[in-house]
């Protein structure tokens, strides 16, 4: 699911996306294309999907998150600073920056960056204290952010990073961090996730299913060492289980993941339909996607 070419051409202040597709809409040059009669962009290379359910998932992924975490930001994180600026890329609908922004001073910047901005909230409904841009993480970033957060969180990028080498996306990461500064990296532990079901279930389907989406991200054996070979110092990684009560909840945002990786990649509409149906009947009688959760904090030198 790696190795998607990524291209971009838009402008960096992020105000581009909105402008162009509601004109299209308006004037209507521009049908439904996606999912349930949403609009998706043809070249867009993000391989999952940018639709309501899309957005949807994200939103119930991030509460699920946040309870098996129990924090947004890792509590080795200093965020005291009432001038504390933080920065959120490949933000998505920018959840995990509202819901960080809702308990800090008002004082504290907040900055989300994504590829496409057509999952957050219109610009002038943000609160002001956060700000959208369009950013490729493969590229530069704006030279007004080198060198200014005090804190970087990436969450969920194990579509987005390439060839199995997370270093291109690290070292921009690094340029927008201060010295001393901290990056908190959350991903899903795709090498050690897993299929349970309950005696008696057989879930050869969630199995095929779900080999589909992981088990080839060796990189996340490998990043605390990278961090610590790429400027950074007191790198440690934090893993996260939850426990078989909790196991329905997060296999179908896997399972609705999948759904969109499987429409917008693999393009096998039959046949992943056919995998659908089975792998929902065994999560029915009993059976579920286990994947842990990996958080990487470390401090720029
Ligand atoms: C699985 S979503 C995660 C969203 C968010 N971090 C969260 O946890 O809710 C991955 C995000 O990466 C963004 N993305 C994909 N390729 C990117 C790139 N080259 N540069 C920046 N963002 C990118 C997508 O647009 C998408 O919003």
């Amino acid at each position: 699911m790696n190795g998607h070419a990524v291209t971009n051409g838009e402008p960096v202040n992020g105000t581009s996306d909105h402008t162009i597709k509601n004109r299209q809409i308006k004037n209507g040059t521009a049908l439904p294309n996606g999912w349930n009669g949403t609009f998706v962009n043809e070249k867009d290379p993000y391989a999952l999907m940018r639709d309501c359910n899309a957005n949807a998932r994200l939103t119930a992924q991030h509460y699920l998150w946040r309870d098996l975490l129990g924090f947004l930001v890792h509590p080795s994180i200093p965020t005291a600073a009432v001038d504390l600026k933080v920065a959120d890329v490949a933000t998505g609908n920018g959840i995990w920056l509202h819901d960080l922004a809702r308990d800090m001073p008002a004082s504290v910047e907040f900055h989300g960056f994504d590829i496409s901005l057509d999952q957050v909230v219109a610009k002038p409904w943000l609160p002001a204290n956060i700000h959208m841009h369009t950013w490729d993480l493969f590229e530069q970033p704006p030279p007004e952010f080198v060198g200014y957060f005090d804190v970087v969180h990436v969450r969920l990028i194990t579509v987005v990073v390439k060839h199995n080498d997370p270093r291109p996306v690290l070292a921009n990461l690094t340029r927008i961090l201060k010295p001393g500064g901290y990056l908190q990296w959350d991903e899903v532990d795709t090498i050690g996730c897993s299929v349970q079901s309950v005696p008696g279930v057989t879930a050869e389907n969630l199995e095929r299913l779900i080999a589909q989406l992981c088990g080839r991200d060796t990189w996340k054996s490998y990043l605390t060492q990278i961090l610590g070979e790429n400027g950074y110092a007191d790198a440690v990684r934090h893993s996260y289980a939850y426990g078989l009560h909790m196991s329905r909840f997060w296999s179908d945002v896997y399972m609705a993941t999948w759904k969109e990786f499987a429409l917008k990649a693999l393009k096998t509409p039959e046949e992943s339909g056919r995998l659908e149906r089975r792998a929902m009947e065994e999560s029915v009688n009993g059976a579920a996607i286990m994947i842990p959760k990996l958080v990487w904090v470390a401090r720029k030198l």
